[in-house]
């Protein structure tokens, strides 16, 4: 087949990134008091983009005791209300400046812009829109005869996969609660986050209500290890999301983990077969594959195999890898060099193990921190790739005879977060999903999100709902 090439098509719209960034405490940019600054790269090209404070434990202390301050102050005492126009004016905000905050997201993290410009903007203002609404109706989240009343100061610490989302996520319903913040942005990642303080700061967000330390692992378990933090919320990896369970436990602290996952996507033969082939194709490359909902493990009935296999080799062939900040790239950049050293060695023990390994033939960019597309055939139950997490654009296929064995597959793994099922027939995707254990079972779709529906996992990916009703509870005193 002939392959025309694609004109460059880059997004021309300027994010402002200044030089270097202090720490969002009470309201106003601050100097750490370590004295210290980091880098946070563009992945895509490995230059740097700005200088970032780091924050230690006295910063912590200041961030926390402003939150504490503005509880206490304003925030806990507003009428709801009032506090919800200040989340409609985030919202708001959000949308004004979407172009921006999905270029700024793009450079950061290297996600291609058509994601960012299309899923995470929009979906973080969603959340703000949705939260508002809530703000004065939270009798409607509690049981008859509670009343809704706020935890008080939470600390919430984001990963750098969806580093704008992953903050509208926790804030919005947090604050719709009236409780105030302490955020921790991933150290690869802090500059939507830090936008969100410039958005605090123009929709006069009283001073404290949010409060955003940057810095690494150090700057967040100084925030789950402080005593005046109320609610400890984390997204990122198990071993950490354990390590903060353990050091909370005891302390009265209220705790929601988002962990990993390794999700199975079901692929039965009768399913539509070109739908399926999307689905699995956004379920693993979307993003790169850096999503803790990913559908890493594809299960397909034995019969439909080889027709799969023929089709996704084909169909990896057409993905673009290259600039994110490209309208045309698909494939975008991993994360850090630490995230592609982890990919690389871990498809590195697939090959050792045995199975055969697919990828999409192109020419990586000189720079910058890039993997094609990939998927393994002849995959093991027992192999590394069938069992951990890779977080990167990496599909392990193995195959199914029943319906039973499809359950007992997908269920065979420490995690329980996501989970996708592609038949032609309605009842068997309602059979399937009852047996699943994983928060989100998504049927002939994947990757759906809407701020009105929960997610969140079983076992090892964690537990807590963020999204809906459910995603207030966490946020209110019980
Ligand atoms: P990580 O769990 O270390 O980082 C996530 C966030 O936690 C960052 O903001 C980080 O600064 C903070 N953090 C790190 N150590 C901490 C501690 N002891 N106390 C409090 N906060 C702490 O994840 P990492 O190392 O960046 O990625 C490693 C692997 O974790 C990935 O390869 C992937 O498999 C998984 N992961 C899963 C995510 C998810 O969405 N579930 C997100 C990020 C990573
Ligand atoms: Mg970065």
């Amino acid at each position: 087949m002939a392959i025309f090439e694609y004109a460059p098509a880059p997004e021309t719209t300027k994010a402002a990134i200044r030089e270097q960034y202090g720490l969002f405490i009470d309201g106003k940019w601050t100097a750490p008091r370590t004295g210290q600054y980091f880098d946070t790269v563009n992945p895509a090209t490995e230059e740097p983009l700005a200088r970032i404070a780091y924050a230690g434990e006295e910063d912590v202390e200041r961030a926390v005791r402003a939150a504490r301050k503005a509880y206490d102050k304003y925030w806990r005492k507003m009428r709801p209300a009032d506090r919800a126009k200040y989340i409609y004016r985030i919202a708001r905000a959000i949308t004004e400046r979407s172009r921006e905050l999905a270029v700024l997201e793009t450079m950061d993290g290297g996600k291609p812009i058509k994601e960012s410009r299309d899923f995470d903007v929009p979906l973080s203002a969603a959340h703000f829109f949705y939260y508002a609404g809530w703000a004065d109706k939270l009798e409607w989240a509690m049981r008859a005869g509670e009343e809704p009343k706020p935890i008080g100061v939470a600390g919430q610490i984001v990963p750098w996969n969806f580093p704008l989302l992953m903050a509208a996520w926790k804030l919005a319903p947090a604050l719709a609660c009236g409780n105030t913040i302490v955020l921790k942005p991933a150290e690869t990642t802090p500059l939507t986050a830090l936008a969100l303080a410039q958005i605090a700061a123009e929709v006069d967000l009283p001073p404290g209500v949010l409060n955003v330390v940057t810095g690494d692992g150090g700057t967040g378990a100084a925030l789950v290890g402080h005593e005046d933090v109320d609610k400890i919320a984390f997204t990122g990896s198990t071993e950490v999301g354990k390590a903060i369970q353990r050091s909370t436990a005891g302390t009265g602290k209220r705790l929601t983990l988002e962990l990993g996952g390794k999700a199975a996507h079901i692929v039965f033969a009768d399913a539509p077969m070109n739908q399926a082939i999307e689905g699995v194709v956004n379920g693993i490359y979307f993003n790169q594959g850096h999503v803790c909902c990913a559908g890493s493990r594809l299960l397909v009935e034995e019969s439909a195999h080889e027709e799969i296999v023929v089709r996704l080799t084909d169909r990896i062939q057409t993905l673009r890898l290259g600039n994110p900040l490209d309208k045309n790239t698909d494939v975008g950049a991993i994360n850090s060099k630490m995230q592609l050293d982890k990919i690389k060695e871990l498809v590195g023990s697939g090959v050792d193990e045995g199975a055969t390994l697919v990828q999409q033939s192109c020419v990586l960019p000189e720079r910058g921190y890039f993997f094609p597309a990939s998927f393994f055939t002849n995959v093991q139950q027992s192999h590394r790739i069938a069992r951990e997490e890779i977080f990167g654009p990496v599909l392990s296929i193995l195959t199914f005879r029943t319906p039973e064995e499809a359950v007992e597959k997908a269920n065979n793994t420490p995690y329980g977060l996501s989970a996708g099922i592609w038949t032609d027939k309605g009842s068997k995707n309602m059979y399937i999903a009852q047996y699943l254990r994983a928060g989100v079972v998504w049927c002939n779709t994947f990757n759906q999100f809407d701020p009105s529906s929960p997610f969140g996992g079983y076992r090892e990916s964690g537990f807590g709902r963020e999204g809906g009703v459910h995603g207030l509870r966490e946020y209110l005193a019980h």
